[in-house]
């Protein structure tokens, strides 16, 4: 059965969800508070870059079962769900700041206290376990003057999407994890999922939340524990890929998030893994191995310049190609990318810059501007003069590098490998003093 749906907020999360649930049958209004971002949608474009996500759209809206609109009240009113997909920002302290989901939730306490039919409320977006009940609930219960599980429904539906392949992921879903506060709540929920095979997971609110944020944190944990061994690796001469496959194979360990590298960014797992750190603190009861997770990511992207000088001594007055900028590939985000601290230090020490990458030099201009930093749309400028270049993204294009290009087109010879993307032995054959994360220097 379709059902009707009021997505509020179209960032990242809200649109790859309410398109494709429009995909999936059901009717969906999304809300947004930028009037360019609701004209966009409803010409069928999509305001993110998102594989797949654009013909999902315009099919959507061919077939009349996605509008925007800047209007909350009448998409709530119409809505049977109403689903809460505005951003939590990160605060100084790491915690998360839930303005943008209060003020969502006095509106929908406000508009359905003028309405007789009961809708369920659903939070998506990712919050501090207890958030849906002790803020969402009781703000909508106080400016509604209904009770939740009898006047409205409450509930809280984690999302597993990667960016790049958000679609896919939501549509072929390894599970689907519904917090409600009641069985009628869930059965709601769980109505706009019947197309999917995955397991449906039925669990308390704060359940759903705590699930949200410990499976992004473990695998956070898993990346910065395969770097840490990388790290101790280059003392053994021995190889973290090595490793990584040994262990890997192992079922109950699994060969995936074990690729060591410069860390872990994008807008999830720093955010997410510093809001339960710092949760956990506020309760007394610090989560240890959070804060060591978070300690290895920021050290990680500096071990690159370590090995860099480590090859070419005083850093100062060089020139450094870097080789990728987004926080990983096929994305223009910058957030929390390794680039942004690797390149602030080349500066400290005096270094020029000169990076590339294939789409995300607008948003690194933005964050990286200095004398000393320029951006060059092609890999060849990038490569002249430099005495040495480290790989900090791992696109597709570099991969296809070959050693001897490299060797023709620098000035120096060094070559770091942030992202282990490249053959050792055959970098050295050409000549080129290799050095990757995870590496000893022997097999150099
Ligand atoms: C992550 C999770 O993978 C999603 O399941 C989750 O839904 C999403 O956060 C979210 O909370 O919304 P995403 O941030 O898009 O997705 O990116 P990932 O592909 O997970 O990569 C995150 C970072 O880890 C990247 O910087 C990547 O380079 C790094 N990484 C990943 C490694 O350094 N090693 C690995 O083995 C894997």
């Amino acid at each position: 059965m379709p059902k009707k749906v009021a997505m509020i907020g179209t960032g990242y999360v809200g649109l790859v969800t309410g398109v494709c649930f429009a995909s999936k049958g059901h009717d969906v209004t999304c809300v947004d508070v930028i009037p360019e971002k609701v004209e966009q949608i409803n010409e069928g474009k999509t305001p993110i870059f998102e594989p797949g996500l654009e013909e999902l759209l315009l099919n959507a809206r061919k077939e009349g079962r996605l509008e925007a609109t800047l209007d909350v009240a009448s998409a709530i009113k119409k809505a049977e769900l109403i689903f809460i997909a505005v951003p939590t920002p990160s605060k100084e302290d790491g915690s998360i700041d839930l303005s943008f989901i209060e003020e969502v939730s006095h509106t929908i306490g406000k508009t359905i206290r003028e309405v007789t039919d009961k809708k369920t409320v659903v939070v998506k977006s990712t919050v501090i376990p207890g958030t849906t009940e002790k803020v969402v609930g009781r703000i909508i219960e106080e400016e509604s003057g209904k009770k939740r599980g009898i006047g409205f429904g409450l509930a809280m539906n984690p999302e597993f999407l990667k960016e790049g392949k958000a679609v896919e992921d939501f549509l072929d879903p390894d599970r689907i994890v519904i917090g409600a506060i009641d069985s009628e709540s869930f059965n709601e929920v769980k109505a706009l999922y019947e197309w999917a095979e995955a397991p449906i997971l039925e669990t308390s609110p704060t359940t759903a939340e705590l699930i949200k944020y410990a499976a992004n944190s473990f695998l956070a944990m898993k990346i910065s524990f395969i770097n840490e061994i990388a790290n101790y690796c280059e003392l053994l001469d021995v190889d973290v890929k090595d490793v990584a496959q040994g262990i890997g194979l192992d079922e109950r360990i699994s060969p995936k998030f074990l690729r060591a590298g410069a860390g872990f960014g994008g807008s999830c797992f720093p955010k997410d893994v510093a809001a339960l750190y710092s949760h956990s603190k506020q309760l007394g009861r610090e989560l240890i191995l959070l804060r060591s997770t978070l300690e290895v990511n920021k050290q990680q992207p500096l071990r690159t310049v370590e090995l860099l000088r480590e090859e070419v001594g005083d850093l100062s007055g060089k020139t450094i190609a870097i080789l990728g900028l987004a926080f990983k590939p096929d994305t223009d985000d910058m957030r929390e990318a390794a680039s942004i601290p690797i390149i602030e230090q080349l500066i400290k020490e005096g270094a020029r810059v000169k990076a590339t990458d294939p789409i995300a030099i607008p948003n690194a201009k933005k964050i990286l501007s200095h004398p000393n930093i320029n951006y060059y749309d092609k890999i060849n400028d990038v490569l002249k003069e430099a005495d040495a270049l480290i790989l900090v993204t791992e696109w597709d294009e570099y991969r296809q590098l070959s050693p001897s290009d490299l060797k023709s087109l620098m000035k120096g010879d060094v070559v770091i490998d942030g992202r282990r993307i490249w053959n050792p032995e055959l970098f050295h054959k050409h000549g080129l003093r290799y050095r990757g994360i995870g590496l000893g220097k022997k097999k150099n």
